[in-house]
């Protein structure tokens, strides 16, 4: 790779490159991210908008430290996230990120304060700061009058607005967003995703929001559509998808990758100062039912 990392890297909040993530179910390989490119600035509110399966909740599980990306690279602050070991994502996490899910992440026998206090007690702050703390960012986000209801006295668009407050309770630098609107109607989705952005604006919190709705993404500065795995516009190149060469020199190349490299029964074999190229001789012989590639 020819551009400069470390320099985009304090230009930007977040850097990604090449994401890939390969989940392995026994012998089935489900390639969800097949080398996302993206950058996101200090402060800015981006929406990731793509279909079911496209991969967004994988792309979040990844920038939240909660699962690591089969290769490529992910920079926050110019510090590399998927190399953290877990205590350190741990702390990544408490310290650096909140989530907000679709269905909302409260505990039930809660008051809506309470709620938001807890993480600021599980990460040792003072009562008294954390009870003002979450009075503030219940208010900021319109619940003043609902600082003592559990969540099951709550509307949908209210819990998802509390949810809210808990992931902004330990002042986090990102919050992830998956799908926040997926369970709530039109006019609640407009009071949430107002929630979100006014948090976006007042605490310059750096936000992501995935979803699949097109109005929910118009609320962000900037929308990016994922497909397959891929950000739509940019190039496709496969990085680091794994497969192994055996005693032999047979290797396995997955269907989906011989599709998108245009690989047919026959392949030309160049040794570079990369590595091996392998390009199509032709794609006549491509069989799409072909799956177990035997002959
Ligand atoms: N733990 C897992 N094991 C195997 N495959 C998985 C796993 N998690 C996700 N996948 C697969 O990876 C692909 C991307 O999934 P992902 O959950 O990221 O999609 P999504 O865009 O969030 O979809 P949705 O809008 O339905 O939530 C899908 O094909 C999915 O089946
Ligand atoms: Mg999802």
């Amino acid at each position: 790779m020819s551009e400069n990392l470390e320099q985009l890297a304090e230009e930007y909040k977040i850097v990604i490159r090449d994401l890939m993530k390969v989940y392995r179910r026994g012998q089935k390989e489900v390639i969800a991210l097949r080398g996302v490119d993206f950058e996101v600035k200090q402060g800015e509110f981006l929406s990731i908008i793509g279909p079911s399966g496209s991969g967004k909740s994988t792309l979040l599980k990844m920038l939240g430290a909660l699962d690591k990306p089969t290769a490529g690279a992910i920079l926050f602050d110019g510090h590399s996230v998927t190399a953290l070991d877990d205590r350190r994502s741990m702390l990544y996490r408490r310290q650096k990120v909140g989530f907000v899910w679709q269905i909302g992440n409260l505990v039930p026998g809660l008051s809506a304060l309470n709620n938001v206090i807890l993480p600021m007690k599980l990460a040792g702050a003072p009562s008294r700061a954390s009870a003002e703390r979450a009075t503030m960012l219940l208010e900021t986000l319109g619940l003043s009058h609902r600082l003592d209801h559990k969540p099951n006295q709550l509307s949908g668009g209210e819990n998802q607005r509390v949810a809210i407050c808990v992931a902004l309770a330990n002042n986090p630098e990102l919050v992830l967003g998956d799908e926040v609107t997926g369970e709530l109607d039109s006019e609640t989705t407009e009071i949430v995703m107002e929630a979100l952005k006014r948090t976006n604006k007042e605490f310059g919190t750096t936000v992501i929001n995935v979803t699949h709705n097109p109005k929910v993404a118009e609320y962000a500065d900037r929308v990016l559509r994922i497909r397959d795995g891929l950000i739509e516009g940019q190039k496709h190149v496969l990085y680091g998808d794994i497969t192994e060469i055996d005693a032999k020199g047979r290797m396995v190349i997955p269907d989906t990758v011989r599709r998108l490299a245009g690989l047919g029964k026959r392949v030309v074999l160049r040794a570079t100062s990369e590595g091996l190229l392998i390009s199509p001789l032709d794609t006549s012989g491509y069989d799409d039912n072909n799956d177990q590639g035997n002959d």
